[in-house]
């Protein structure tokens, strides 16, 4: 699969922006172009902590043209593993898609906890998602057993990766049935920071969140690996006029996009203090990414999660000396372009599911 990746991204790059342009032209009134019908559609299979960032994530992948989002796993982190797989069967039956969710991991794979004990709701994401009560159903199959189970066969070898909260149900999968690494085409996750963190000055939440899977996914020798770190989630932040824009669609994801970014913009203006009203949509950038690598700006590097230390646990270390000799593990995105994402997160709001 290594892989198709030149000729998929390449491919998916022209059809991504033909995406838009068929956007744009039917926003004008015109026809869309004919080749958005038969585009191949990668596959993926997203890893959540549903969180509002990863709600749209979630709807990026289920509506996206060029995307066919196999399952959603759901792991404790934004909040506890009863509400993140809870929203998530709500974003999906809110948007009217039937994409399978298994539950997964309550705790940490070493610790009990977190590096330190949180509680409550978070200010960027509460603890429901403000979404009608599901109707749809979890899987009973746990979320481990579904990875390993469909990374022990070939065809899994077509399916990306995508976890977007703490590692611990990758890593508890690839812990208990080592070889599925040789069927993981690729992973791209959202997580860890090379110049500032957020949940402490060293470490971005989904890597602290569960240091040692983390620790076990970068050491795990995948074909390809992606971390899309908050250097560039940062870069590209999504405002409250195009939240408006968003709601504007009137589209069931447009309208979900607009209340989870309002949500999240006056979180950060609260607690980061930021300048602009506007915020970060962490996960979805990862799934834009796979679309369109355009996206982003990533670098190969050598990386490592600190596990141990009582300032840095959780802290994804990038090793960006020239001089190292530590041959280059992961791509890391230290950049983004943020005129694109919200092109392409308008352009996919605006879909609705097909008919079932
Ligand atoms: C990551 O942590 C979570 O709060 C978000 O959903 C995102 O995945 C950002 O640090
Ligand atoms: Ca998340």
């Amino acid at each position: 699969m290594e892989h198709a990746t030149g000729t998929r991204r390449a491919f998916l790059k022209a059809a991504g922006m033909a995406g838009i342009a068929g956007w744009a032209a039917r926003r004008a009134g015109g026809l869309a172009p004919a080749v958005q019908a038969a585009r191949p559609r990668q596959k993926i299979i997203l890893d959540v902590d549903t969180g509002t960032d990863d709600a749209v994530a979630l709807m990026f992948g289920a509506l996206h043209p060029d995307l066919e989002l196999v399952a959603a796993t759901t792991v404790n982190g934004n909040v506890g593993i009863e509400f993140t797989t809870e929203n998530t069967l709500r974003v999906f039956d809110h948007i009217g898609v039937k994409v399978p969710v298994y539950r997964g991991m309550a705790a940490p794979i070493v610790r009990s906890d977190f590096p330190s004990p949180r509680t409550g709701g978070s200010p960027f994401h509460g603890q429901y998602l403000d979404l009608p009560a599901s109707r749809s159903r979890v899987r009973e199959t746990d979320a481990v057993d579904f990875l390993i189970a469909t990374y022990s066969r070939p065809e899994g070898r077509e399916i990306i990766l995508v976890p977007v909260g703490p590692l611990s149900n990758v890593a508890m999968a690839l812990k208990r049935a080592p070889r599925i690494v040789e069927n993981i085409p690729e992973i791209v996750l959202m997580g860890g920071a090379h110049e500032m963190g957020n949940v402490t000055a060293s470490a971005e939440f989904n890597v602290w969140a569960d240091p040692e899977a983390a620790q076990v996914v970068f050491r795990s020798g995948v074909a390809k690996l992606t971390m899309v770190a908050l250097d560039a989630t940062h870069r590209a932040q999504v405002s409250r006029e195009d939240a408006a824009r968003l709601r504007a669609l009137g589209t069931p994801a447009g309208t979900a996009a607009a209340t989870f970014i309002e949500r999240r913009v006056q979180g950060y203006m609260e607690f980061d203090r930021q300048a602009r009203p506007a915020a970060p949509v962490h996960d979805a950038l990862a799934v834009a990414s796979i679309v369109n690598p355009a996206v982003i700006e990533a670098v190969p590097a050598h990386v490592d999660v600190e596990t141990d230390g009582a300032l840095t646990v959780g802290r994804t270390v990038v090793d960006r000396r020239t001089r190292s000799t530590a041959k280059p593990n992961a791509r890391v995105a230290l950049g983004a372009d943020e005129p694109l994402f919200v092109r392409m997160l308008l352009e996919t709001m605006g879909r609705t599911a097909p008919a079932a």
